[in-house]
This record gives structure tokens, sequence and C-alpha cells, in this order.
């Protein structure tokens, strides 16, 4: 449903040639924002532009690899020069790719290179975004910095070590802007996102790994992008002008209950089948 309630701000969404990121696009789009896709495949960036387009929304796509400060630089101004103002960053990008996630592992085995590449395009890439956004931002007094985490970010686990630091870095990032800028205008939160895969991410996954993780969630299912996208919206926009420096938890109670729930769970199933 759309209720304007996003009209004429301007939203630079990272990482959104696909999965959450279009889905973000789409949505703060109904909304009335007008929208920078951007991403480092600039093909999948067009396609989601045009899409946007094609309902009467407005939107650029710009090929950006949000590591490199020179592109960023590039980018940012370029967005300035299009649509004139800046009032959303969503710092959505991060590489998830097979090989990145197979090389991510644990310390001991971890491949240097991926963890580099995690920390570069994750953290160093939202760091750039910030960094050239705010001044746009503050020229008008006004804006809204958002940070895609995980609750990798802040709970153990076997493997993405490079990937889980990339995400406890950026829950931190929200509190240091919103502490540095909030007087100026500029409000900063992070979003730690359970799992919400996009329709083709699902086949992606062994039905295992899905039906573990789905008991863990205390919802009936797994997140889709339309449930996240409604709550970066929500952040983007005047609904939420009092939060500010947190992370707001979209994870279906992923991480809100004891460790033991799911076998305790299982127990007290088979309790009541057997009377035991
Ligand atoms: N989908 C989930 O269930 C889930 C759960 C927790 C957190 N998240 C977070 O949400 C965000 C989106 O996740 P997703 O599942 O849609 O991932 P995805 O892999 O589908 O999308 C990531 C996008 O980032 C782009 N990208 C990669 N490297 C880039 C670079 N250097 N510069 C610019 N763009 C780059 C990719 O091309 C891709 O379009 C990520 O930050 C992820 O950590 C997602």
């Amino acid at each position: 449903m759309s209720t304007g309630k996003l009209e004429g701000r301007v939203a630079i969404i990272t990482g959104s040639g696909g999965g959450l990121g279009a889905e973000c696009a789409r949505v703060l789009a109904s909304h009335g924002a007008h929208i920078a896709v951007i991403d480092i495949d600039g093909d999948a960036a067009g396609s989601v532009a045009e899409s946007i387009k094609a309902l009467g929304g407005q939107a650029v796509a710009i090929r950006t690899d949000v590591s490199s400060e020179e592109q960023v630089q590039a980018m940012v101004a370029q967005v300035k020069q299009h649509f004139g103002r800046i009032d959303v960053l969503h710092n959505n990008a991060a590489v998830l790719n097979v090989e990145q996630r197979q090389k991510d592992r644990d310390i001991c085995n971890l491949d240097m290179a991926a963890w580099d590449r995690a920390i570069a395009v994750n953290l160093r890439g939202a760091v750039l975004c910030s960094k050239y956004s705010i001044p746009v931002m503050l020229e008008q007094n006004r804006g809204s910095v958002i940070f895609a985490t995980s609750g990798l970010g802040m709970q153990g686990d076997m493997s993405l070590t490079g990937y889980a630091t990339s995400k406890a870095g950026l829950m931190m990032l929200p509190r240091l802007i919103a502490a540095q800028y909030g007087k100026q205008g500029i409000r900063a939160n992070a979003v730690q996102i359970g799992l919400a895969p996009a329709e083709n991410a699902h086949q992606s996954m062994p039905a295992e790994v899905l039906d573990i993780l789905r008991d863990n969630h205390l919802t009936p299912e797994l997140g889709t992008p339309r449930q996240i996208a409604d709550v970066v919206a929500f952040l983007a926009c005047d609904e939420s002008s009092f939060v500010t420096g947190t992370t707001l938890v979209a994870d279906g109670g992923f991480s809100s209950h004891t460790p033991s729930l799911v076998a305790m769970r299982a127990l007290f199933e088979k309790m009541g089948k057997t009377g035991m």
C-alpha cells in the first residue's frame, strides 16, 4: 500500500540490485521515495531501476563497488546531481556469494582474503557511503542512515568470522553517527535481520538447514524481504523521528529465546505423546 510517507525523499540503497535491497528499493519507491539503486552488478541495478520506473516511480541505477572510496565519492556526487538531495542512506550491501561463504570460515581455517573482503565491503563500504552522504544530509538538517545487520553480529557461531565481525561493527556505527550528528537532524539505526531469504535464495540452502533455522524463529515461518523492507521504510520516514542510535530487531524472535528452547519444545512434545 502506498502511503506517500516518503514523498519526494531521496534514498540511496546499496546492494539493491537483488535480494532484500531490491525489495527495499521497490517498497520505499512505493511510498514516494526517489531511489538510487546502487550495486556492484550494474545490470542488476539497472533492471531494478527500470522496474521502479515502469510503475511510475523515479530511480537511477549507478554501478558502484562500495569498498572503493573513489567510486563511492563519485556515486554520491552523481545522486546529488541527479536528484538534488539525499534524505536516506540504507547501507545494505554485503558480500555473500557462495565462494565468499566457503572461505569466510572459523578462525583457524579463515582465508584472510575473504576476511579482508567481508570487512572492506560490509563495514568499510558502509562507512564510506555514510562519510560522503551525511554532508549532503547536513545541508538540509535532515537524514536517516540505516545499516543492515544480523544476529551473527552479536551471537557466536561456527563460521562466517569476517561477516559476523563486520556486522558487529555495523551495530556500533549508528550509535556513533547519532551521537556525532543527531543535533543537526541526522538519525542513524541498524536493523538486526533474522532469516528472510528472497524466493530464489530458498533453493540455495539445504532443507535441513532451513528447518533448523525455522525451528529457532518464534514466528510460524521465516521472514520475507517485504517484512524487512517495511521496517526499513519505517526507519527511513518521519514515523520513526524519535528513534535513533539503536538496533531495531526484526528477526522473528531468533535472538530472544534461551539456547535450550528448541530442545525443550521437542522434549515437551515427546512427553505429551508418551506421558513421560
Ligand atoms: N536475507 C537474509 O535473510 C538476511 C539475514 C540477515 C542479514 N541480512 C543482511 O541484509 C543485507 C542483504 O542481504 P541479501 O540476503 O539480500 O543479500 P544478497 O547477496 O542477495 O544481496 C547483496 C547485494 O549486495 C551486492 N554487493 C556485493 N558486493 C558489493 C559491493 N562491493 N558493492 C556494491 N554492492 C555489492 C550484491 O551484488 C547483491 O546485489 C546484507 O547486508 C545481509 O547481511 C540478510
